[in-house]
């Protein structure tokens, strides 16, 4: 097992009508004034946004929204938000939503905090965060895990990048989660969370490194639970305990636990925001598009660690290590087809690409062939494109 720092500091109030104590934990957390951060309309909608305020207004604590933050966010609006929030003077960002809104606040926050920094310094690397100020959230999709996870990811729309910063303040200090805040996700949007969910796991899961058995069981208990809660829950969305399973799993599965003393991979997540930059499609989707094609052309460094795979989440038991490798491949395909989800291009609705657009996502994912991306198998710029051509 290497060694490891493990830094959840995040509050977690769990349960039903838990968003009935969001004043009380934004005072908790030292909001004095609060900048309420939601997306493209759904919790104005269900109410959920007019709750949370009136518990503001009853409180005293003054906040002022800013919405039509859009699925996989854009700099260009984080960047209006930093001016709103400095203007408002806030010294608490709220999120209320999904991940898109979760990022969006806490690229607000740093944002506002560093006021002679453009954010996109950060995002680009060129700038590190140093300081910033608490982000709360009230979730209402079971997804990124940017609720207590460390990442924040954004998309330029000015050059189509779309990437993350990792760091402890991207942490937010509290995290509302009310499963019944999910029942009115649109079904695509429930799959391609769920598979994000498991992909959170994934990319940690295939390793070298050996001798770190209860990450492994963790990890393998994670996916075995929401592959079965996900079934119950594409049946039934308004099924409570299928909503709670999986809304839980979302955060454990991306807040480090299950790649405690490991290395993380996260080379699927890179290859996947390549196809969202360019094409703007749903994260979910873009990861089930291109886990296969990466599984098929990396699985022979370490079939062993895949037939573990197939064996401890989807009880493939016979053939050899090979064949068992294979068949968790296909297994977790079939089950993500079977939810909905895309395993090609073509699935995901892009069309087939030609060489030109291929060479293109392999020169983003690794800048121009200048480095690789990825541990477990890692991706240069004739393995991503390779990568690319199998999901074609
Ligand atoms: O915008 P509204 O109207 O709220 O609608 C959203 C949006 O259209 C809708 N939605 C959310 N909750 C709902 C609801 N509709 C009805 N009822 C509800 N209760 O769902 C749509 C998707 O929302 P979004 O926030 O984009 O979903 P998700 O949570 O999947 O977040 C995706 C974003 O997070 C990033 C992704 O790349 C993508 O940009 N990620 C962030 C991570 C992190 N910060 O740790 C890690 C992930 O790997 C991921 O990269
Ligand atoms: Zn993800």
């Amino acid at each position: 097992m290497n060694n490891f720092t493990f830094y959840t500091p995040t509050e977690i109030i769990f349960g039903k009508d838990a968003e009935a104590k969001t004043a009380e934990a934004v005072k908790k957390h030292g909001g004095k004034r609060v900048f309420i951060v939601f997306g493209g309309g759904s919790a104005k909608k269900s109410g959920l946004l007019d709750r949370i305020e009136e518990e503001l207004k009853t409180e005293g604590i003054p906040f002022e929204e800013f919405g039509g933050v859009q699925p996989n966010p854009t700099v260009a609006h984080a960047r209006a938000g930093v001016k709103a929030a400095a203007k408002f003077g806030a010294d608490m960002i709220l999120a209320v939503g999904g991940g898109s809104v979760i990022d969006t606040a806490k690229a607000v926050a740093h944002g506002a905090s560093n006021l002679d920094t453009d954010i996109w310094e950060f995002w680009s690397g060129k700038k590190t965060v140093e300081r910033s100020m608490p982000v709360g959230v009230v979730l209402t999709i079971s997804a990124a895990g940017s609720e207590t996870s460390n990442s924040a990811v954004l998309t330029n729309e000015e050059t189509g990048k779309k990437c993350g910063i990792n760091t402890d303040f991207n942490r937010p200090a509290f995290a509302i989660m009310n499963p019944e805040l999910t029942y009115t996700i649109p079904r695509y949007q429930l799959a391609c969370g769920i598979a994000d969910i498991m992909m959170h796991t994934l990319d940690r899961y295939f390793t070298h490194e050996t001798g770190n058995n209860f990450t492994d069981r963790v990890a393998e208990a994670l996916l075995k639970n929401v592959v079965h809660y996900a079934r119950a829950a594409m049946v039934n969305h308004k099924d409570y305990e299928a909503m709670s399973e999986l809304m839980w799993c979302g955060s454990v599965s991306h807040n480090g636990f299950t790649s405690l003393g490991r290395t993380m991979d996260f080379g699927v997540h890179k290859l996947g925001h390549e196809l969202s930059g360019k094409f703007g499609v749903t994260h979910g989707a873009s990861l089930t598009t291109m886990w296969g094609a990466w599984a098929r052309t990396v699985y022979t460094d370490a079939p062993e660690r895949f037939a573990q795979y197939a064996e401890n989440v989807w009880g493939v038991s016979v053939g050899t290590v090979e064949e068992r490798a294979r068949a968790g491949i296909r297994e977790t395909e079939e089950f993500w087809k079977s939810i909905g989800l895309p395993l090609s291009f073509k699935q995901l609705g892009i069309g087939v690409q030609d060489e030109e657009t291929l060479e293109y996502l392999a020169d983003m994912c690794t800048d121009y062939g200048k480095k690789t991306v990825a541990f477990f198998h890692p991706i240069d710029r004739e393995t991503a494109l390779e990568m690319y051509r199998r999901a074609n």
